[in-house]
């Protein structure tokens, strides 16, 4: 069959189009609700734990108190990274993008897990359970490379995030930052059909391999126009510097024509709604902190990019001054990103692998029809 479409079919980026059913998490733009199996993300913020989410995910519903148990002691385990993975992490240069070096060392993954091109769904949920465990481990690691440290080994005794700051900074967080990582790793979990979770489902639907389509899913996310934003809203808050320089910054972006980074959305209508409590959080830190001037340079900025322009902030927004208070370096933020949506990517491979039909769009051509060869010594 030949590749036709009408202009009149053409949807650019796929705006709009409904591409297939999920049972994960549900994005209401009109409403601007998020909802993880049934249940809306306020409802979860702050009360469960990332280990609870990830199952709820993975598994359809919140785990008992003994299937948490039993889950926790499987992240635990998976933590350490298989040594040749951990010797090729090392052998990348210290300089590396963190995404570049952790979409490479993921794929690595694949090449050591024995469950590689098993796709039963114990086989495929073996796979996602390693795939959250380590990507934690390989993000501390690659943290630690940008501050030329070596890597320090899981502590078992710690929850998810707060293990992950441990790993980082080498020294245990206190509570408040380990509780401000695990919510923004709730937060951040799922989100339906996004670029990089639509990435995830279109490699695992050609039946190719888990490894493969999460590899995929952290191309996609790399970009400033999807994981990268939150990075790109940290250096503009480093680029305004002070309160007193946020209307000019505006100014200039709007006369250069160029995007506020952490605003605007695809699909919600308006605020996005993991934005207050990313904001809540970010507020609460900054009290504590040495530095309470990237809280409010955010807060100037979002106010005068409503007066100027009346876009929303988008889930990048808040996540960029949370992350720095809990000391979480620039470079690394899209990697954090990462690390949270790997339960949701994870799903929806199973998802999709669970009831798979091959994911091929038409294209409209609009390129030169009916040409002729010319041999090459007569073409000028
Ligand atoms: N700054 C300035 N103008 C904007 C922005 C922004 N952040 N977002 C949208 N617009 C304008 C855009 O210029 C365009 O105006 P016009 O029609 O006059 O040219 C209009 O709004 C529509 O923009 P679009 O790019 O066609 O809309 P979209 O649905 O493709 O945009 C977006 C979605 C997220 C790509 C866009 O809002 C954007 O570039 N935001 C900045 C990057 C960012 O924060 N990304 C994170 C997205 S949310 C988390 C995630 O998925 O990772």
């Amino acid at each position: 069959m030949s590749d036709t479409a009408s202009s009149a079919t053409v949807r650019k980026g796929l705006e709009g189009v409904v591409a297939g059913e999920t049972a994960i998490s549900d994005v209401d733009g009109q409403r601007c609700q998020l909802i993880y199996r049934g249940y809306h993300i306020d409802e979860l913020a702050g009360k469960a734990t990332y280990e609870e989410v990830s199952h709820l995910l993975l598994f359809g519903a919140l785990p008992t108190r003994s299937q948490l148990a039993e889950w926790t002691s499987q992240l635990l385990a998976a933590r350490p990274l298989p040594p040749p993975v951990a010797a090729l992490l090392q052998s990348l240069p210290a300089n590396a993008m963190p995404m570049a070096a952790l979409r490479t060392v993921i794929s690595a993954m694949g090449v050591y897990d024995p469950d590689a091109d098993d796709d039963a769904p114990e086989a495929m949920r073996r796979k996602a359970l390693r795939a959250i465990a380590t990507t934690t481990t390989i993000a501390a690691a690659l943290g630690r490379r940008l501050a030329n440290q070596s890597p320090v080994p899981p502590n078992p005794s710690l929850s998810h995030a707060a293990n992950f700051l441990y790993m980082l900074h080498g020294r245990e967080p206190s509570a408040e930052h380990a509780r401000a990582l695990d919510t923004y790793f709730v937060l951040l979990a799922d989100h339906s059909f996004n670029a990089s979770t639509f990435t995830a489902r279109t490699v695992t639907g050609t039946k190719s391999d888990f490894y493969s389509a999460i590899s995929a899913a952290i191309g996609s996310l790399k970009g400033p126009l999807h994981g990268d934003a939150n990075r790109k809203a940290m250096e503009t808050l480093e680029e305004i510097g002070t309160e007193a320089n946020v209307e000019p910054y505006v100014q200039k972006t709007l006369a250069d024509h160029k995007r506020f980074m952490g605003f605007g959305h695809r699909v919600y209508k308006g605020e996005d709604p993991r934005a207050k409590h990313l904001k809540a959080i970010a507020h609460a830190l900054a009290k504590t902190s040495q530095e309470p001037k990237w809280f409010a340079i955010s807060e100037k900025l979002q106010e005068a990019v409503w007066r100027a322009k009346q876009l929303y902030i988008n889930v990048d927004f808040y996540s960029a001054s949370l992350l720095h208070y809990v000391g979480i370096p620039t470079g690394l933020f899209t990697t954090m990103f990462a690390c949270a949506r790997m339960a949701g990517w994870s799903a929806h491979v199973i998802e999709q692998t669970a009831d798979n039909r091959l994911i091929r769009p038409l294209a409209l051509y609009t390129g030169p029809r009916d040409l002729r060869f010319v041999p090459v010594d007569q073409r000028s």
